[in-house]
């Protein structure tokens, strides 16, 4: 199986990384620095593609060097500074930082998606994993069990 993780660096996916493939499989890990398990010896071939998934122009460029794949993980993903801490205040988040955040946890799953597609389709089970965050006070995409708050969402996420 040939897999593309996006944010393959560090966390999840990292993890992803290390975990998800079999020996003779092999992971085409996306991210600006080098991810740590380009290391191991476990029989998983690794390719690192170095790459700012918010630069103009680089979802092609990624699909250039990658043959047929059978799973995309979209896995990259950052907050605006300050995010979780008690000093964050929506209304005083720049501009820009939105529109890097925006930058990357959607416009570059798109845009990577379009350009990966005709890879895709080649496989007899194509799959495309999209990780992302989703949670509020009024709408917590989580059982209420576990928040404490009326869920008003049918869905899970991870
Ligand atoms: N951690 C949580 O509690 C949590 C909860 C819910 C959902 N999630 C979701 O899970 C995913 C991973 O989260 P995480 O906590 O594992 O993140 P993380 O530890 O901060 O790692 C983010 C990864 O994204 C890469 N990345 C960031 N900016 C990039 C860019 N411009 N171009 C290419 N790669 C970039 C980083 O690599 P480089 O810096 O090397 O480029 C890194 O490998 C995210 O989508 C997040 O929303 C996380």
């Amino acid at each position: 199986m040939n897999i593309l993780i996006t944010g393959a660096s560090r966390g999840l996916g990292d993890a992803f990384a290390r975990e998800l493939g079999k020996p003779n499989d092999t992971l085409w890990l996306v991210s600006r620095n080098s991810p740590p398990s380009l290391s191991l010896e476990d029989g998983v071939k690794r390719h690192w593609i170095k790459a700012d998934l918010s630069s103009a122009g680089i979802h092609a460029k990624i699909a250039e060097g990658v043959p047929d794949l059978d799973v995309l993980i979209h896995n990259a993903g950052i907050w605006e500074s300050g995010a979780f801490s008690s000093g964050y205040h929506f209304e005083n988040i720049p501009e820009a930082e939105t529109r890097a955040v925006l930058e990357l946890n959607l416009i570059a799953p798109i845009l990577l998606t379009q350009a990966l597609l005709p890879k895709l389709k080649t496989s007899s089970n194509p799959k495309i994993i999209l990780i992302g965050s989703i949670n509020g006070l009024e709408n917590a995409a989580m059982p209420p069990n576990l928040t404490n708050q009326k869920s008003k969402l049918n869905f899970c996420t991870c």
